[in-house]
């Protein structure tokens, strides 16, 4: 599904750059462009965002604490 359509962005490409490394909106807007143009996909690519490193953080925390 296209989040921004400004820029022909779509939900999954964004779960990939966050997967990826990008950690903010401006991570986000650097490498695919989101939310350069009208900022109307910036509240749902946020919540992409977030949802991605809720997911991911369980994980490095128990990596850490092993380590
Ligand atoms: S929909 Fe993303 S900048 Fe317009």
């Amino acid at each position: 599904m296209y989040v921004c359509i400004c820029a022909a962005v779509t939900e999954r490409q964004i779960r990939t750059c966050a997967q990826n490394g990008a950690a903010t909106l401006q991570d986000l807007r650097e490498k695919l462009c989101v939310a350069g143009n009208c900022g109307k996909c910036a509240r749902h690519a946020k919540t992409i965002l977030r949802e991605v490193h809720a997911v991911a953080a369980p994980a490095s925390t128990l990596d850490s604490a092993t380590a």
